[in-house]
């Protein structure tokens, strides 16, 4: 998976800039995380470009360190913090065989645990993330909805186009072509909620919660409802929340 982001690089960070992520993805993340996130300590799992490790710290965070298995993903991060430095340290690990960097508060996974090409590599990912956390600690993951509706609505207008590459009893192989300036193509998964659901209970998370994208009030004043339709009737993302279990001495995240 490294090669698919080793190519693309810096032209992620476009993307970004588009409605979804701008009105919907970011607004819905700052308020799960918000009441939560000050004064604690962040490891930003594929943090990519360091996009959200940067709005982390920017949020309050005491520490971030984010981790890609892209080493020109993580060049593109350092870059931003060497410009305008926020003490965030950036390291290339894959996921699925992370050592432990450390004891924290919170682990973020922005679009991560999609990528692991078997449901086998995704348990050894969730496993490697609670060995990073503090009894009690919390995991907050985007992951493309698992029940999206291949073909219905438009997405043109939202900065991309799809189409179905393969498709297994619990996954379906997308190939996207995302309208940014420069353009780049993605290829992740869809994977069935019940393999997340397993992988993480399988590595001690509980109290499991879905959180489905909200509209900030920004994005309807631009745009209007009309807009916004055919991701609320077939949202393209998610996010899952887990929490460690809490041990004597210590409160929940
Ligand atoms: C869609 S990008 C998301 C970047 C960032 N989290 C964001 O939301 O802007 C997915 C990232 O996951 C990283 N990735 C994929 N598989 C990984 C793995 N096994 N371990 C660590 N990072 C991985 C890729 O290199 C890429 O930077």
């Amino acid at each position: 998976m490294s090669a698919q982001y080793d190519a693309i690089g810096a032209r992620y960070a476009g993307w970004k800039e588009t409605p979804i992520p701008t009105y919907t993805e970011v607004p819905t993340v700052k308020r799960l995380l918000s009441g939560t996130i000050e004064g604690r300590s962040v490891l930003d799992l594929a943090c990519g470009t360091g996009y959200y490790s940067r709005l982390f710290k920017q949020w309050g965070a005491s520490k971030v360190v984010g981790v890609d298995v892209s080493d020109t993903m993580v060049a593109a991060a350092r870059e931003a913090e060497a410009k305008a430095p926020l003490g965030i340290e950036y390291q290339t690990t894959d996921a699925a065989t992370l050592p432990v960097l450390g004891s924290f508060d919170l682990a973020t996974a922005t679009y991560l645990l999609h990528y692991a090409e078997t449901s086998e590599a995704m348990g050894l990912m969730c496993r490697n993330i609670a060995a990073n956390l503090k009894p009690g600690g919390l995991l907050l993951a985007l992951l493309p909805e698992p029940d999206y509706v291949m073909g219905q609505g438009e997405t043109e207008r939202y900065g991309f186009t799809y189409r179905l590459v393969a498709a297994g009893p619990e996954w379906q192989l997308v190939h996207a072509d995302v309208h940014t300036n420069p353009p780049f193509s993605i290829e992740y998964r869809h994977w069935a909620r019940g393999v997340f659901e397993k992988a993480l209970q399988a590595a001690r998370f509980t109290d499991l919660r879905w959180h489905p994208f909200e509209v900030s009030p920004e994005g309807l004043a631009k745009f209007g409802p009309g807009y916004w339709r055919d991701l609320i009737e077939n949202p393209m993302s998610t996010i899952l929340t887990a929490r460690l279990p809490v041990s004597s001495g210590h409160r929940p995240i």
